[in-house]
């Protein structure tokens, strides 16, 4: 194990912010991660770097996640139940299911990031959350370097949520997911507007797993920008959930607000909506920035610091809040 010193971050992270870390080590296996463990507890966990503004330099060791692997369990005739370590690329490991036939993950097509990182905030697009094909989630625990694992249940899934992000933040590192995906009769989810206009204009009627990925691929495409060409973290607010009443008060004066009933009394409104009304779309401030085609992310046109980009998002929170008197929760996770 070989730790480094005065690494540049600015490859790791798909926001391209350039930070230092004085002290970095990349580890491939969980046994090398336990034996870390032993001898550092002050550390900073980095995966796929898609889901996070860092800030400043971290004094902290930088442990870089990168442990691969996918083993096939189990399968029968129906399924197939696998396990997949956590340094594994996201998109590479959805590629490699749609071309086994293993149906369940291709709406995700896309999404950057680790594998490792999919349950921590649930990751969800069109129509499809990986929550329901998680079967298992392990790690290891900080505190004594012991092997735990999760189910499903116990890990609480929510919208963009997990227990990984509240009871249990900071306290495991993930190192395998287990997942159950179809083999046959798969259930395609195609009812996302998008998917279903993008399947019409091939002429596809009945389509096949990587139909879906393709379309899911070339919506992503069409409004999210690639982070190898300019650096953002994906939606950077979550979509917040009103309730009724402020919905409907809201509704008087913006007769077009577009929303999706949650429950009997609350209402989710896109957040991309709401910060393009009040004027960010596509708005440059700086090296920062609120992309042109889709205003809910936030990017980075090169050089700019965690810093700038946080403050543009607080300028974006005042300003959504002042118009329309709604809190845009950050689903990114800002570094303090
Ligand atoms: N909208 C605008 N202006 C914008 C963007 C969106 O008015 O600039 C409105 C439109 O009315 C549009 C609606 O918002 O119909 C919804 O937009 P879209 O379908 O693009 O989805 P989203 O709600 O903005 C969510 C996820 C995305 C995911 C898409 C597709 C969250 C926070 N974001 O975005 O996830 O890809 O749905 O399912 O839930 C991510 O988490 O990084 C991410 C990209």
């Amino acid at each position: 194990m070989i730790i480094q010193q005065n690494i540049s971050l600015k490859n790791y992270n798909t926001f391209g912010i350039a930070v230092n870390a004085k002290r970095f080590i990349s580890v491939t296996s969980v046994y090398e991660l336990q034996q870390l463990l032993k001898v550092e507890k002050d550390i900073f966990l980095l995966s796929g770097g898609s889901n996070m503004l860092l800030t400043k330099d971290i004094e902290k060791l930088v442990i870089h996640l990168n442990i691969k692997g996918i083993s096939i369990d189990n399968e029968d005739e129906n399924a197939v139940y696998l396990t997949v370590n956590s340094g594994e690329n996201w998109h590479e490991f959805v590629l490699w299911c749609i071309s086994n036939n293993y149906g369940g993950l291709e709406n995700l097509s896309l999404i950057p990031g680790n594998v490792g990182t999919c349950p921590i905030q649930n990751i969800g697009a069109y129509g499809v959350e990986v929550k329901d094909t998680i079967t298992k989630v392990e790690g290891l625990e900080i505190e004594t370097g012991k092997l735990v694992s999760f189910s499903n249940e116990a890990c609480k899934f929510g919208y963009r949520n997990s227990i990984f992000k509240n009871s249990h933040k900071g306290k495991i590192i993930l190192t395998s997911v287990g997942f159950k995906l179809t083999k046959k009769n798969h259930l395609l989810n195609t009812s996302y507007g998008a998917i279903e206009t993008e399947l019409a204009l091939k002429n596809i009627l009945k389509p096949s797993l990587s139909n879906v990925s393709d379309a899911v691929i070339a919506i992503r495409k069409s409004k999210l920008p690639d982070p190898k060409e300019i650096g953002n973290s994906g939606s950077f607010f979550k979509n917040p959930v009103i309730s009724k009443k402020q919905f409907l008060k809201l509704q008087k004066t913006n007769p077009n607000i577009p929303n999706y009933v949650v429950s009997e009394n609350e209402i989710k409104i896109p957040a991309g909506w709401l910060v393009e009304q009040s004027g960010f779309k596509g708005k440059r401030f700086g090296e920062a920035g609120v992309h042109e085609k889709q205003a809910l992310v936030l990017v980075n046109y090169g050089n700019a610091s965690g810093e700038e980009i946080h403050q543009l998002a607080k300028k974006i929170q005042a300003t959504v809040l002042k118009n329309f008197q709604v809190s845009l929760e950050i689903e990114v996770n800002v570094m303090q």
